[in-house]
């Protein structure tokens, strides 16, 4: 049997490609390139360049591979873009998601991981959000998010061989600690990310947008994951489902949340260069606190993370960015 993962030439979806080929998996990739990259896919996995709702591409797919598991990472994921065109992100993330449902079904494809985000709660408030928060989305983003995941909820309801774990991330950071992945967005928004590459002096120092907010020290308070820890998440969920697991809905995050002041602290730390970094105002839409309450990741998917701490995430975010030479977005060793 393979695993088709969609977005496999992204961030997320190369991490996950790399842990399922080290556990032995046959992959299929299914990417458009739009925002990934051609070589972030390893040669063990079998590529296509194609869309998602692309029927011609998924029917030759599922002719091809006997596929029981589907990890979709494939859509758009940017925030203030999606208020900007709100229509662009139900259409990628949405829409393109129930097509992929229908051929997942259709294909009696029976699991179903999907990358959620901590999007769908909104602004939590100052605790670990547990799953049963209530969902108040503040993004088009988010809500994209939280609709796919009241599809799967609909589906998986009336189709008794199908289940799905929605996956709702934190704060993704980090690269691949063997250096094989890592972030190469053409565009970064991300806060490790750009202190990233203002540390390795691909811009000119970083932004703090906000500093009076109800937090510590007044920055944005959020709970950073590394990144293979969340693909291992996903292969707990995969296991999880393949021993007949109900469906889920599981938080990944760790449960500590670091504001914006010590990530780039600890960035300056441990690279030991000391950027700038102006004062600016808040960033529409940025919730004072989002930390996880992941324990139930923990005791029922069996995940247990192994790259808890910040220094580590930034750590391989910052040889990673060394490694993609001067150009954002660049392929390491450019
Ligand atoms: N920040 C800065 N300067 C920057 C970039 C970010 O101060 O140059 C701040 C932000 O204002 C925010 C914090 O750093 O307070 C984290 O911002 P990110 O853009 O790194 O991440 P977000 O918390 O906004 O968003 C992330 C994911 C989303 C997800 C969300 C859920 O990117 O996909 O978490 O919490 F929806």
């Amino acid at each position: 049997m393979s695993v088709l993962v969609t977005g496999g030439a992204g961030y997320i979806g190369s991490h996950m490609v790399l842990e399922l080929l080290d556990r032995g998996e046959d992959v299929i990739v299914i990417d458009n390139l739009l925002t990934g990259n051609e070589w972030a896919v390893p040669d063990r996995a079998r590529f296509y360049r194609a869309d998602i709702a692309d029927a011609a591409a998924l029917d030759a797919i599922f002719a091809t591979h006997e596929i029981d598991a589907i990890i979709h990472f494939a859509g758009l994921i940017i925030v203030p873009d999606s208020v900007e065109k709100p229509l662009d992100y139900y259409h990628e993330n949405t829409c393109k998601s129930r097509y992929l449902i229908q051929r997942a079904l259709e294909a009696k494809v029976e699991s179903f991981i999907f990358s959620s985000s901590a999007a769908v709660y909104g602004a939590p408030g100052l605790e670990p959000v547990t799953e049963s928060a209530p969902f108040a989305p503040e993004s088009p983003y988010g809500s994209s998010k939280l609709m796919t995941e009241w599809m799967l909820r609909d589906v998986a309801a009336a189709c008794s061989g199908f289940r799905f774990a929605a996956l709702r991330y934190f704060n993704v950071a980090g690269a691949d600690p063997g250096m094989r992945a890592g972030q190469s967005s053409r565009r970064s928004t991300h806060l490790i990310k750009i202190a990233a590459e203002a540390a390795t002096g691909k811009r000119d120092g970083l932004q703090i947008f906000g500093n009076d907010f109800e937090t510590p020290d007044g920055t944005c308070v959020r709970d950073y994951i590394h990144v293979t820890d969340l693909a291992r998440a996903h292969y707990c969920a995969l296991s999880y489902l393949r021993d007949g697991g109900p469906s889920v809905a599981a938080n990944c995050g760790y449960g500590s949340g670091y504001s914006v002041r010590q990530v780039v602290d600890a960035v300056k730390a441990v690279s030991g260069v000391d950027f700038r970094v102006n004062e600016a105002p808040r960033r529409p839409g940025d919730a004072a606190m989002i930390v996880a309450d992941s324990t139930f990741a923990r005791q029922t998917l069996g995940w247990t993370p192994e790259l808890d701490d910040l220094e580590t995430i930034i750590r391989h975010a910052l040889k990673w960015e060394g490694r993609l030479g001067n150009r954002t977005g660049g392929q390491p060793g450019d």
